[in-house]
């Protein structure tokens, strides 16, 4: 088989340099970039030519917190805060979940994904039916970490939990599945919800068994709510960074959603823990939660990335939603030169991949990685004008959406082109997430 040979208008690399290059093409080999260079040192008959001449190749984006179980309840948890979207929303919603209407949220959830450009995720899973979610994201192709979320006490929705001894079963029979499947493209994510919804003994009990399966990492919530973040100090006599940290549970494999509501010691753990931040913006605004001090988490090498949350609380999946939300947040506060766009893309790409330790493979365009990327066409009249780098960064950050994303690739294979995607009939997704939601309804106690 010929290896590919793209040729874009310019390869927005994310490397260290952040090089963006002109009359350049990428050479993809078994799904790896294997050349970068010049157009005229290739010899285009020996190639597989996709001509992308009027399209700017950007790394594809890597989103650090979804839900995709929530995606086919979007527009049905509006305008509430955390706690009581959870308890009158959400909680109902997933306990109600069969394996039908999961599949159709989780491919509702991709399909979103992929059509913006994100091509690794890291997703919270649900209580029940993780298979139906690893199943979903094998069929796709996704470069994703997932994981069977974990919830033993539930005292917003007292039905929607199992017991201690199930979820640490369920995990590790899933996770002895499913890590390290597809040449490593899935990877288990171990997912205690957050604090409220966990004992102290399944929390330590998972950092424990994440031993036997390196390369995984902790994904949960935390201090995301005023309300939470109380309910928390009650039960534990901790903010919640401190308590994760008194327990043993922060290391640099370890994933926090939100960290809105911090204390000065909390902030020091989080730094010394080597603990990876994902952002949420769009979430925290829509759930009225607060803004995260990014600007103060970078300042202090901090890792943050992005995620999009569950289509419920944002209710975009897009990672051009997000990075827009990232850069705008923080003005107001810290004026307008906090967050410049190179600074938000960089979140979105290479931080993404370093927060799963998978900066030798993906976040950026460069020899060695894996072919996983996205063609943007930014020649549009509602773009800047494209004179420079400083156009392609304030285009993808401050203007454009997932209407401007034409192809996106993971291993070299096609998953979206001319802005359709090639893997799901997007006319039956819709109507069967309206069948599988009305049927759930049904369900809802
Ligand atoms: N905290 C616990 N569960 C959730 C959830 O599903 N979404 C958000 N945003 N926060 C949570
Ligand atoms: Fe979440």
């Amino acid at each position: 088989m010929k290896a590919k040979l793209i040729i874009p208008k310019q390869v927005v690399t994310v490397n260290n340099n952040n090089d963006v290059f002109v009359n350049h093409a990428v050479e993809i080999s078994n799904g790896v970039i294997t050349k970068i260079e010049p157009v005229q040192n290739f010899v285009l008959s020996e190639y597989e030519v996709l001509n992308y001449q009027n399209y700017v190749l950007i790394p594809g984006f890597v989103q650090t917190h979804i839900h995709l179980c929530q995606t086919l309840f979007r527009g049905f948890a509006d305008d509430l805060e955390l706690l009581d979207w959870l308890q009158k929303r959400i909680f109902p919603f997933e306990n109600s979940h069969n394996k039908n209407s999961l599949r159709i949220s989780v491919q509702l959830g991709i399909n979103d994904l992929l059509a913006g450009g994100t091509t690794t995720l890291l997703d919270m899973g649900t209580l029940r039916h993780q298979e139906v979610i690893f199943e979903e994201l094998i069929y796709s192709g996704m470069r994703a970490f997932a994981g069977n979320c974990m919830i033993d006490q539930n005292n917003l929705f007292s039905t929607f939990s199992e017991t201690t001894d199930w979820n640490l079963k369920a995990s590790y029979d899933w996770a002895k599945s499913f890590h390290n499947l597809c040449s490593g493209k899935i990877k288990y994510g171990f997912a205690p919800r957050f604090v409220l919804s966990c004992s102290e003994k399944l929390l330590k009990e998972t950092k424990e068994m994440m031993k036997d399966f390196p390369g995984s990492v902790l994904h949960t919530h935390s201090s995301e709510n005023k309300n939470e973040v109380e309910t928390v100090r009650d039960l534990t006599g901790k903010e919640n960074v401190e308590y994760f940290d008194s327990i043993g549970l922060l290391d640099d494999h370890t994933v926090l959603a939100h960290c809105i509501h911090l204390n000065e010691n909390e902030i020091k753990s989080l730094k010394n823990n080597k603990v990876k931040i994902s952002h949420c913006p769009s979430s925290n605004l829509k759930l009225g939660s607060g803004v995260a001090n990014v600007p103060r988490f970078i300042k202090e090498g901090i890792s943050v990335s992005l995620g999009a949350d569950g289509a419920p609380c944002n209710n975009s999946l897009s990672a051009f939603t997000e990075m827009r939300h990232a850069g705008l947040i923080q003005k107001p506060i810290y004026g307008p030169t906090a967050m410049d766009a190179l600074t938000v893309f960089r979140l979105a790409t290479m931080e993404g991949a370093k927060a799963l330790h998978l900066e030798k493979e993906v976040g950026s365009i460069e020899v060695g990685k894996k072919a996983d990327f996205v063609l943007l066409d930014l020649d549009k009249a509602d773009q800047p004008i494209q004179m420079n780098e400083q156009s392609i960064y304030s285009s993808i950050v401050y203007s454009a959406t997932k209407e401007n994303v034409k192809a996106v690739f993971v291993d070299g294979e096609l998953k979206v082109e001319s802005g359709k995607s090639v893997i799901y009939d997007e006319q039956k997704l819709t109507a069967n997430g309206k069948n599988q939601f009305e049927e759930l309804l049904k369900r809802v106690n």
